[in-house]
Parts: structure tokens; C-alpha cells; sequence
């Protein structure tokens, strides 16, 4: 039997990954998770009553409630993505992803190594902790160029420093204390339950209720998108099989600009549900954010090749399942919509002059 413990289970990607793990028949799963504005435990509503899964309400700065889920759980993987998430929220507001995604990280792979140092040696030996990073912690990409586990650390935003602090610290972990660790480098993931701050979600959301569709700059920044089932199966992939101390890049080469991505989500609405106009008339243009990264592209050959790990979704298959997961699944976006977040602009930092690339040039 393998107990795993999914720190950030209640977000968007940790929730994607809790109802993976719930589906195999040898996994019993703790989803460690403080609730903040982006967990919700409604995205595991068809797992909540199994089993094999269950919930702690745990921030993971505090060691000593981390301490007591190790020892009564005794896990023998841990999947961190805890985190706060939001480039923008982290332009306006960086502490928090610094307590979290630093000093968080930084506890939990001390409470992780008392944990494991205290194991017997065959369990010592199966332990695995795979910290779940981004591709951003990469910096920018000019036009042609692929990210490679090898491409130095080069973040802009206070978000992708404080990943790239995280990644070192559990880098430092494996290196200096033999801690069994495995990280790996994502690039932006789209699906369902998809907190409706994000651009895709964002962008279907406002799309149906007829409202101005905000693209940042001239829209040319580029992302490469992966459909976030697919990305669960790569991070179940890795902490099974990775090499101790190896970094793995996920990525579907699946890359768009933000123009791309936003007429593509306008005309599979039209075809879904036909509007009175085209829904690219809704398109705005909008002060671009501070610091953008014109362009993300993942090379994911060692995961394929080592791993045997494959995109199933194209982007094209995966925005229209996306679309249509939105228009049958109010009942989860809805409330969020209403009360947690009603889609103001964030991410604009007055007090910051535009960099001289933030245009997308
Ligand atoms: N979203 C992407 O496109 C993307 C791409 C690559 C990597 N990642 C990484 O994947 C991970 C998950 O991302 P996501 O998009 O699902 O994020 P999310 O914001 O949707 O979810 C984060 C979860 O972590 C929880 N959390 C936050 N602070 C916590 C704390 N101090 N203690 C315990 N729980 C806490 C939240 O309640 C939430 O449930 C993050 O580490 C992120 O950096 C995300």
C-alpha cells in the first residue's frame, strides 16, 4: 500500500492529482491543505466519502501539526504543491508567497527529513518527496528555445523567485542530507476546476456573461499550455519512477500566445453556444503586467524518454473539454464567482514603472 500525502490538495492541480491517486486500487491519500482563497474542497466532491482519502486542514508552516500528520499517516510519498499560485496576486502582495512557498517549503522538508531519517531502513530507502515546481523559475524566453533542466534560474516575478528559492532548498535537501527528492518544472496548466482568476477560466467565464475578454499588452506573450489531468499522471509518473535528485520537465509543446488562446476559447463558445456577435468582438487590449516573460517553451524529452510519459490532449481537445466542463459545472464556479473573487484586475503595481519589453516586444 502506498499513503501519500498531497500538500495544495484542495487547489487546482493538488485536486487534479488527489482524484488520480483516489482512483488506484493501492493508494490511500492525505490531502494536506490550509484553505486558503484558491482551495476548495468542493473540487473533490466525487472522492470526499472514499476510503483511501482524507483530509487535514493543516497550514504547512506549522511543524508541529506537519509532525503529527507524518506520524500518524506514515507516508511514503509526499507531493508538495502547496503554494500561492498568482503571478499577479504575487506583484501586489509577496509575503504570503514568500511564507509559504519558501519558509512552507522549507518546513516541510524538515519535517520530512525527521520523519524519514527516523524510518527503517527498506522504508528509508522507498521514501520519496516530490516538490512540484514551474517552468517560470526559468526567466524568458526569446523566440525560438526550449527550456531544459539544465537552462539556469532566471525568475522574474516575486511568484517564480519564490519557486525557484523552494526548488534550491529542496535541491540543497537531497544533496546535503540524502533527503529522497524529485522535482519537477511545469508549464501553465488549463482544465477544470480552475480557479477563475486565471486567464483560460477567466476568459470562458466572462466570454458567457457577454464582458470584456482582457488581454495583457498586444497579447503576444507566448505559454505552453498542458491540460492539468495530464500533468497529475506526469507528477505520479515522477514520484514513482524519477531519479533521486533529478529534475524533470512536463510540458505538452503546446504553445500559444495569449491572443491565440483567447480567440481559440471565443470561437469554440460560438460553436457551443451561439451568441447574437462573435465573441472576439469582446477582446480588449490591457495594461500589460509589470515584469511579463514574453515567452515559455518546455522540452519534455528526458520525461518521455526515461519515463515513457506522453500529453494525451492536444491544446485544440483539451480548451474544448475545458469549455465544456465550464458550461456543465456551475454549480462549482458560481459561488466563486459571486463571492471569492468577481474578476477585478489584479497585478497592477502603480508604484512600478512598465519594463521596457512588459509591451510583449
Ligand atoms: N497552475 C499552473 O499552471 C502551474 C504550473 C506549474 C507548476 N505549478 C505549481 O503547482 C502547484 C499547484 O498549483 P495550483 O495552480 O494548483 O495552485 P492553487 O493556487 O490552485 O492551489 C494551491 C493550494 O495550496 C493551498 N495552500 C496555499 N498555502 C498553503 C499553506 N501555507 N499550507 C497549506 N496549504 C496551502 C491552497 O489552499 C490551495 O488549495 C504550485 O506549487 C505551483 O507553483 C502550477
Amino acid at each position: 500500500m502506498k499513503r501519500v500525502v498531497v500538500t495544495g490538495g484542495a487547489g487546482f492541480i493538488g485536486s487534479a492529482v488527489v482524484r488520480l491517486l483516489a482512483g488506484e486500487p493501492d493508494v490511500s491519500v492525505l490531502n494536506l491543505d490550509s484553505l486558503t482563497y484558491a482551495g476548495n474542497l468542493e473540487s473533490l466532491r466525487a472522492v470526499s466519502n472514499q476510503p483511501n482519502y482524507r483530509f487535514a486542514r493543516t497550514d504547512i508552516v506549522d511543524r508541529a501539526a506537519v509532525d503529527g500528520i507524518f506520524a500518524s499517516f506514515q507516508p511514503t510519498h509526499i507531493m508538495h504543491l502547496a503554494a500561492e499560485s498568482h503571478v499577479d496576486r504575487s506583484i501586489t502582495g509577496a509575503a504570503a508567497f514568500v511564507q509559504t512557498n519558501v519558509i512552507g517549503t522549507f518546513t516541510l522538508l524538515e519535517a520530512a527529513r525527521a520523519y524519514w531519517s527516523a524510518l527503517p531502513a527498506g522504508e528509508r530507502a522507498a521514501f520519496r518527496f516530490l516538490h512540484v515546481s514551474t517552468d517560470e523559475v526559468y526567466g524568458s524566453l526569446g523566440s525560438d528555445g526550449f527550456f531544459k533542466e539544465t537552462t539556469p534560474y532566471d525568475p522574474s516575478s516575486p511568484y517564480s523567485a519564490s519557486k525557484a528559492a523552494s526548488d534550491h532548498l529542496a535541491n540543497a535537501w537531497m544533496r546535503t542530507y540524502g533527503l529522497p527528492v524529485v522535482i519537477s518544472n511545469c508549464s501553465n496548466n488549463y482544465g477544470p476546476f480552475h480557479f477563475p482568476e486565471k486567464l483560460i477560466p477567466l476568459v470562458i467565464l466572462n466570454a458567457l456573461d457577454g464582458k470584456a475578454l482582457p488581454v495583457y499588452g498586444d497579447g503576444s506573450n507566448i505559454r505552453d499550455w498542458l491540460y492539468v489531468e495530464d500533468h497529475a499522471r506526469a507528477l505520479w509518473t515522477v514520484v514513482q519512477g524519477g531519479r533521486l535528485g533529478e529534475k524533470y520537465n512536463v510540458g505538452g509543446r503546446n504553445e500559444r500566445t495569449n491572443l491565440t488562446v483567447v480567440q481559440t476559447i471565443c470561437d469554440v463558445l460560438d460553436d457551443l453556444v451561439p451568441a447574437a456577435k462573435p465573441r472576439r468582438d469582446l477582446i480588449t487590449f490591457v495594461t500589460d503586467r509589470p515584469g511579463h516573460d514574453h515567452r515559455y517553451a518546455i522540452d519534455a524529452t528526458k520525461l518521455e524518454d526515461e519515463l515513457g510519459w506522453r500529453a494525451q490532449e492536444t491544446f485544440e481537445s483539451g480548451i474544448r473539454r475545458t469549455v465544456r466542463w465550464y458550461l456543465d459545472n456551475a454549480w462549482w464556479w458560481q459561488p466563486l464567482r459571486d463571492k471569492v473573487y468577481t474578476g477585478e484586475r489584479l497585478g497592477l503595481d502603480k508604484s512600478v514603472p512598465l519594463a521596457p519589453t512588459a509591451a510583449g516586444a
